[in-house]
């Protein structure tokens, strides 16, 4: 199966939906090129005027058993012709409970898990920060720069992944601190990649924790196992292990992110799981229904003790996302995982051939289908190219291809996890096509 374009892009159906788009939704958003949907199937996708596509964004991440999975249809259709609410927060109903304890089960370390249901990503990392806040009884987060955790003040107040994203909606949540991330393709302030993880954490140590945030006054510092919307960045091995035994001295808790990374895209459950440090909460969205809207806060028995009361939400674990939720995790658990490996290797050393024969790829990395392709000005200097990145999403769209970026200056491949080895390598040509145009 191949891409097929018909009509001029955006076509003429997609046209008039551009249009009244553009006067009645939110100018926020934004559209790196004008994809209207009509349907998709596993990693294909069409649009309105009956074009067809290879998908390799999954919706940002999220639809992971790929486009409409005739069983997540099948558990949603099913469970909506039940019940579509009934308020999880205030009654009960079998299957709420039947995936808090699959959460707990698949969660690193022992089953001792309790889980608080919302519905999306922001929600899970609100109720996290909050729970840290409940439990400790103190006031400071910790968060990396150009870390992303949401939109809503008080994970938007750990957000610093683009200025546009904060200015303007100060003040923010008092008392966050952010610390240098350890990017090893950039390091910050030119730290040689070999002494990354001693530097940065000897600056935590001996000047974030001497000056600014007095250990006994932090509640938790979050993390996102690969860094997301920053640009797709993997962490050397070493750090969250070293950074883990840091915290631990302290009392602060691990809040590990996985909204982005989390529900099989690097090839295992959690992308932590990499990284072998269990996190005191895991907190998870996208991926983990298929689509439908759905988030959890995932934390240690002893540490989810707050009160009835504390927090609480109409919608969050919703019945139909929640039965598009257990199917999902089955078909993660049954096989996708698995390929998301396999395929992410494929894809990833397709990517690496491009890499040698194109200057302007400066960087390939990732963890299985969490790849990034960093465009550069210069392989030296390693001065980011987003307006060439731009033009390669573009380009790609035009040949039937959709990726997005991330960060200043990455393509973002972000497959649903169902692709398979010819998906791979037409996207792979396609995507070469593209870079031989520039
Ligand atoms: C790591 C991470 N955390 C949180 C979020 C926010 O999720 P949502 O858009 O569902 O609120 C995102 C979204 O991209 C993310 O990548």
């Amino acid at each position: 199966m191949r891409p097929e374009i018909r009509t001029e892009l955006p076509g003429p159906k997609a046209k008039e939906v551009l249009e009244r788009d553009s006067k009645y939704v939110s100018p926020a958003y934004t559209r790196s090129y004008p994809f209207v949907m009509d349907k998709g199937q596993g990693a294909w996708v069409w649009d309105i005027d009956g074009n067809k596509f290879l998908d390799m964004t999954a919706g940002i991440a999220v639809t992971n058993t790929g486009h409409a999975h005739p069983e997540v249809v099948k558990a949603v259709k099913e469970q909506a012709e039940k019940f579509l609410h009934m308020a999880g927060a205030d009654f009960y109903y079998e299957n709420q409970t039947l995936l808090a304890e699959k959460l707990a089960e698949i969660a690193p370390g022992a089953k001792n898990r309790r889980v608080f249901f919302a519905n999306s990503g922001t929600e899970a990392n609100e109720a996290a920060l909050k729970l840290a806040r409940y439990h400790t009884k103190r006031p400071i987060y910790l968060a990396f720069y150009k870390a992303f955790h949401g939109r809503s003040f008080g994970s938007l107040s750990l957000t610093a992944s683009k200025a546009v994203q904060r200015r303007y909606y100060a003040p923010m949540v008092p008392q966050v601190v952010h610390v240098p991330f350890p990017d090893p393709y950039r390091p910050p302030f030119g730290i040689h990649p070999d002494k990354l993880t001693d530097t940065i954490l000897d600056f935590l140590e001996n000047t974030v924790f001497k000056t600014v945030a007095p250990p006994e006054d932090v509640a938790a510092f979050i993390i996102e196992p690969v860094q997301g919307e920053g640009g797709y960045v993997v962490p050397p091995a070493d750090f969250y292990p070293r950074l883990y035994e840091i915290l631990k001295k302290y009392d602060i808790l691990f809040i590990d992110d996985e909204v982005q990374a989390g529900m099989g895209r690097t090839g295992r459950m959690f992308a932590i799981e990499h990284f072998g440090v269990i996190p005191d909460v895991i907190t998870v969205a996208k991926g983990i229904a298929s689509g439908l809207p759905l988030g959890a806060a995932i934390a240690k028995t002893s540490l989810m003790n707050w009160e009835p009361g504390s927090h609480s939400s109409t919608f969050g674990g919703n019945p139909v996302a929640i039965a598009a939720s257990l199917k999902t995790i089955e078909l993660l658990e049954n096989g996708l995982i698995e390929n998301a490996a396999k395929m992410g290797e494929k894809l990833k050393n397709g990517l690496k051939e491009l890499q040698e024969r194109f200057e302007f790829i400066g960087d390939v990395r990732g963890l299985g289908l969490m790849l990034g392709v960093d465009i550069v000005k210069d392989r030296e200097t390693k001065e980011p190219d987003g307006k060439l990145r731009d033009k390669i999403v573009y380009k790609c769209y035009e040949k039937g291809l959709l990726t997005l970026g991330a960060g200043e200056s990455v393509v973002r491949w972000s497959p649903p996890l169902v692709i398979n080895e010819e998906e791979v390598s037409v996207a792979l040509e396609i995507f070469e096509d593209v870079l031989k145009s520039i």
